[in-house]
């Protein structure tokens, strides 16, 4: 199973994918991820990514399709796997489906997350992220049980950099002027799914679940 998940920032791609990846053992891969990793080891492509990164702005095209494509070359990816945040330009979108044509491969569906601004912006702002596991919470409405603690590993909760205010605002204002048109392309492709993202996590899952089967 080939997936994308697509959705604006805070919408539940993260929290969705570690579901997803649990129940249908295919390897999860979000180049937010990547990037945020490579920021932590001080990598050359960390610190380009970076610039971007910290104004809410996407990293340059031909930079994210090397290293999705690199990534999807890796052996777990033989029988499916679970993109996360990529692609996000149309131009991303051509370059995977070349890539996967090539390898006789192609997208099977595409999880299209939908919540309202004022949702997001809420959810993004009480973020937390655990520094040592990845796992996230939110201080609003999913906090940890002890303050500033993971509750799966014991690690310390940090926000993320691109998680203040002027920044989400403007990462949800890039997603709709250059992500937003990628539902119209696979739309024509009708593999799209819509799902409403504002309906809490487990119902959330559910509707995954009854659109890519048991
Ligand atoms: P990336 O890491 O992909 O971030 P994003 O798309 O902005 O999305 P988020 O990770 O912020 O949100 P999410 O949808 O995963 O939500 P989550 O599950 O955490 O990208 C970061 C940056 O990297 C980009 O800005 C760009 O610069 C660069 N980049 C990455 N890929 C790129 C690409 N392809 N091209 C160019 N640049 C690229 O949930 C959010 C919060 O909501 C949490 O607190 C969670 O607990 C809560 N929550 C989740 N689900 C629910 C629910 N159902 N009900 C209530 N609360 C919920
Ligand atoms: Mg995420
Ligand atoms: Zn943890």
């Amino acid at each position: 199973m080939n997936l994308i998940l697509l959705g604006p920032p805070g919408a539940g791609k993260g929290t969705q994918a570690v579901k997803i990846v649990e129940k249908y053992h295919i390897p999860h891969i979000s180049t937010g991820d990547i990037f945020r990793a490579n920021i932590k080891n001080g990598t050359e492509l960390g610190k380009k990514a970076k610039e971007y990164m910290d104004k809410g702005e996407l990293v340059p095209d031909d930079l994210v399709c090397e290293i999705a494509t690199t990534r999807l070359l890796e052996d777990d990816c033989t029988d499916g796997f679970l993109l996360d945040g990529f692609p996000r330009t149309v131009y991303q979108a051509e370059k995977l489906d070349e890539f996967l044509e090539k390898h006789g491969k192609k997208v099977d569906k595409v999880l299209d997350i939908a919540v309202e601004k004022e949702e997001l912006m809420q959810r993004l702002i009480n973020r937390r992220v655990c520094k040592a596991c990845g796992a996230t919470y939110n201080v609003k409405n999913m906090p940890p049980a002890k303050e500033g603690v993971c509750d799966k590993c014991g690690g310390e909760l940090m926000q993320r950099a691109d998680d203040t205010k002027e920044t989400v605002e403007n990462r949800i204002e890039v997603y709709n002027s250059q992500t937003m048109p990628l539902v119209e392309y696979y739309e024509k492709a009708g593999n799209i799914a819509h799902i409403d993202g504002a309906i809490g996590l487990e119902n959330v899952f559910n509707h995954i679940v009854s659109v890519l089967g048991e």
